[in-house]
């Protein structure tokens, strides 16, 4: 499939389901606390997303069984939500969600703190978030994709954390998934050229150890092979001749995120 640029109507569409993301988020993140289930934060969650008119793009994706990704601690992506399974004082919680607005998918997640967690965790969800930053300041017509990979990273290794290898971003449009593929580590190769219109799920998983993941018997949920603690952050990008656009993440200031890229 070949990478493609989404028209003005397009982009006013992926705009809405961009918005409608971000309310899902910030609820969530109200809501969370200890002693919830995950099944509670998906069943949430997907009764937000509906309640906006959009479809859960998760649930039902290649048998995907729920409408929000959580994935606790060492668990990088893709934990399925369970009434078993519950949130700890402690605790990083990794939450990811798309919706479909009248056709059209936004992907984002946010790595949280329930309550106190340690020092190393935090910094851990501040270095993820930095590498998303880091990356998307080469998201921008005439560059090339692979900027924005080897940007997260460099950024991540540096300080030592582990970049997983075995999951990318992508391109998003009327499929969650659209080419291109997004690595999150440095590429000796370009990448293909980025033009404006394109629209780009970007989302680092990173790891305090190292980087290698392992898939539980779920065949879902991807954790870290040393149990280390791994965090996670995606936008929906649109990618403008001035620079990116982040369609999942509006009401942050523009202040906000240079201040943000200048840490
Ligand atoms: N953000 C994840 C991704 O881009 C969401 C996929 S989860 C699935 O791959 F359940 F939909 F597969
Ligand atoms: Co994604």
């Amino acid at each position: 499939m070949p990478i493609t640029i989404k028209s003005t109507r397009e982009i006013e569409l992926m705009k809405e389901a961009g918005r409608i993301l971000e309310i899902v988020h910030n609820e969530l993140e109200k809501e969370l606390r200890p002693g919830m289930t995950t099944k509670d934060i998906d069943r949430l969650g997907e009764e937000i997303i509906r309640s906006y008119g959009c479809i859960p793009s998760f649930l039902g994706y290649n048998g995907y069984p729920g409408s929000i990704c959580v994935s606790i601690n060492d668990e990088v992506v893709h934990g399925i939500p369970s009434e078993h399974r519950f949130i700890r004082e402690g605790d990083i919680v990794s939450l990811d969600a798309g919706v479909i607005y009248r056709g059209y998918h936004s992907d984002a997640a946010r790595t949280h703190a329930v309550g106190r967690i340690s020092k190393e965790a935090q910094e851990l969800i501040r270095v993820t978030r930095e590498c998303f930053f880091e990356g998307i300041k080469y998201a921008k017509a005439g560059n090339h994709l692979f900027d924005i990979s080897s940007a997260i990273g460099r950024y991540a290794s540096e300080r030592g954390y582990g970049v997983v290898r075995d999951l990318c971003g992508h391109g998003i449009g009327t499929a969650l998934h659209e080419a291109p593929e997004i690595p999150n580590y440095e590429m000796k190769r370009k990448g293909v050229l980025l033009k404006a219109g394109m629209t780009l799920a970007i989302e680092p998983m990173i790891n305090i150890g190292g980087w290698e993941v392992d898939w539980l018997e779920d065949d879902w949920t991807v954790v870290t092979r040393d149990h280390s603690l791994s965090a996670h952050y995606e936008n929906t990008v649109l990618i403008t001749d001035e620079g990116p656009k982040l369609l999942t993440l509006t009401t942050q200031t523009a202040k906000d995120q240079e201040s943000e890229q200048a840490e």
